[in-house]
């Protein structure tokens, strides 16, 4: 750049370059500015949209280590307690309180191998762990029964993190969900769209959550479901309280999904994925409705040739053969592994803010 240039391109910039904040990139200061300090997580627009962009700004510094090790949490325990199954939750939240220096105790078999197989309270559970650990996350298939049972827990509790409570939330799921997308669409949710599609909007606490979460930002929000399986009520009416920018679609096919994504200008297209367990009688149901939703390689490039824009599919994981097409894997579509690498960051962020000092 010639002398001329160089001095028009400073002009344009200007002092007006220079906030008030600008200083020295700082950890601390960022975890401190999360503001969430000992407090429980149950649903994900328990945050501000504040706390939410402080605490994605806080995992984008901890992205650094996440395979390595910043000991922020030393001499810190965490207690992960899984009354459900589960490997990405409870891996990649024990992976974040290790990364971070912390240790970690797990109970992923509570009903056998804990004194719950005994007929002890969940109550009585939580406050003995609170003696022991600093942090917990907590999964757990009655939302009603956890509700009710923090609600009445005293102050000396732990702070509990939810890992998934019923069919209703998910907000660690939703918190790295939106922080993926959030650094897939360049740090910024201005203009986002996204679209969540499954068969069963009732059961889909990981879709439910990242729609409430985005919601919480101004997202535009288009959820595809099937007739009777709409979102549960408890969601439709935070998003209707937070004034949500969103619209319901029921029973589209294949080619009115790819028509609605090149029209409505949508980014992301989130596969929350079959929530209904094996061994339910509506699996099989559940399993060919599937087959309305089921996104090919072919349809998604096809778009990108129509619209420019390469769409991203995200999936909550796990997943099952025949809900979309698994040669994604290998394409530049593919977000869902990559949502499990930005987990680990968001969550040593989530686990540095609650339980730092
Ligand atoms: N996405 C998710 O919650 O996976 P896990 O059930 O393995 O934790």
């Amino acid at each position: 750049m010639n002398k001329t240039a160089h001095n028009a391109a400073r002009a344009t910039r200007g002092p007006a370059g220079l906030g008030a904040d600008f200083a020295p990139l700082d950890i601390h200061a960022q975890i401190e500015r999360t503001g969430i300090r000992g407090r429980h997580l149950t649903f994900i627009d328990d945050l501000s949209g504040d706390e939410l962009s402080n605490l994605f700004k806080t995992a984008h510094m901890f992205e650094p280590f996440w395979r390595s090790r910043v000991p922020l949490l030393e001499g810190k325990v965490l207690c992960a307690l899984f009354f459900q199954p589960s490997s990405r939750t409870r891996f990649s939240h024990e992976t974040a309180m290790l990364r971070l220096g912390g240790s970690v105790l797990t109970e992923s078999n509570p009903l056998v191998s804990s004194s719950a197989a005994k007929g002890e309270s969940l109550h009585d559970a939580l406050r003995v762990i609170s003696q022991y650990a600093d942090i917990m996350v907590l999964r757990h298939p009655d939302d009603k029964e956890v509700l009710a049972t923090i609600d009445g827990l005293g102050a000396d509790a732990s702070p509990i993190i939810s890992g998934g409570y019923g069919d209703v939330t998910h907000p660690t799921q939703g918190l790295l969900d939106m922080y993926t997308a959030w650094r897939a669409l360049g740090g910024s949710f201005e203009d986002m769209c996204v679209m969540i599609a499954t068969p069963d909007l009732s059961r889909a606490r990981s879709g439910q959550s990242f729609g409430l979460g985005l919601a919480r930002m101004g997202v535009r929000l288009i959820y595809c479901g099937t007739t009777g399986l709409r979102t549960p009520e408890v969601i439709r009416k935070k998003l209707d309280k937070m004034g949500a920018n969103y619209v319901e679609h029921n029973d589209l096919t294949l080619d009115q999904h790819e028509q609605m994504i090149a029209d409505e200008g949508v980014q992301l297209v989130y596969l929350p994925g079959c929530s209904v367990k094996k061994g339910d009688p509506g699996r099989d149901d559940f399993l060919k409705k599937m087959q309305a939703y089921h996104f090919n390689l072919e349809g998604l490039e096809k778009l990108k040739q129509k619209t420019g824009r390469t769409i991203g599919i995200m999936h909550s994981l796990p997943r099952n053969e025949g809900e979309f097409d698994f040669a994604i894997d290998d394409s530049p579509h593919q977000l869902y592994f990559k949502q499990i690498g930005f987990s680990v960051p968001l969550r040593m962020a989530l686990l540095a803010s609650i339980a730092g000092t």
